[in-house]
């Protein structure tokens, strides 16, 4: 690797922001395939490489797994307020609120429930494919509240998330509308032996 390509990865990282804002333009298929291909160079135990990854572009089943989640979430996270969830609960309460704020495309990373370092696995391909995609002008967020799909068979029949894969990574993406700023980051706590 250049010195070049090394600093431009880093920037990658440094800049890449969850994007929950999107303007109305379709990913090509090439990207998405270039994006999951960065996804599954991602280190795995084993070498097991126990993903699978489902494409949704259906806004329609976006938005009955969005109005399915929404309730529920309401319900866990009002149960369990905490500092910083007021801004979220407030916006899901909103009808017209959906949890994938309406991106063109949502990719759910799938892991073998038969891997037991499947959700690590499949984590590090996540990371790697929301890299690829900032380094590609695509945005991109991790919807942890999709999860909850899980929980609905007739979702995952639709979905088609066969039975013996689990929903891990549930990430939405799209090319970004005007940037907010980038959360800023803690100090590191770094321990140096010696
Ligand atoms: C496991 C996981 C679950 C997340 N779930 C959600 C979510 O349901 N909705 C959402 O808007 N953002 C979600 N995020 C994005 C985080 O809120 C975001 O990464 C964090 O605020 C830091 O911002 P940044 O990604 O722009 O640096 C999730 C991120 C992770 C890693």
């Amino acid at each position: 690797m250049t010195a070049t390509e090394s600093i431009g990865i880093l920037s990658v990282i440094r800049e890449r922001r969850s994007i929950r804002n999107y303007i109305d333009r379709d990913v090509p298929d090439e990207a998405i395939r270039a994006i999951i291909a960065a996804g599954i160079q991602a280190p795995t135990a084993l070498g097991l490489q126990p993903w699978q990854f489902v494409v949704v572009r259906d806004r329609d089943l976006m938005q009955r797994a969005s109005d399915y989640c929404k309730p529920i979430l309401l319900e866990k996270i009002g149960e369990e307020a905490r500092p910083g969830t007021e801004e979220f609960l407030a916006a899901l309460r909103g009808p017209e609120f959906n949890i994938f704020y309406n991106a063109p495309v949502l990719i759910l990373v799938l892991g073998a429930r038969e891997v037991v370092s499947s959700v690590l696995d499949c984590a590090l391909c996540a990371e790697n494919m929301m890299l690829a995609a900032w380094a590609l002008g695509i945005g991109s967020c991790w919807i942890g509240s999709a999860a909850l799909i899980e929980q609905n068979p007739d979702l995952l029949a639709a979905l088609k998330v066969p039975d013996d894969h689990q929903v891990v990574a549930p990430l939405i993406f799209g090319y970004p509308a005007p940037l907010l700023p980038k959360p800023v980051r803690r100090e590191p706590r770094i321990t140096w032996i010696p």
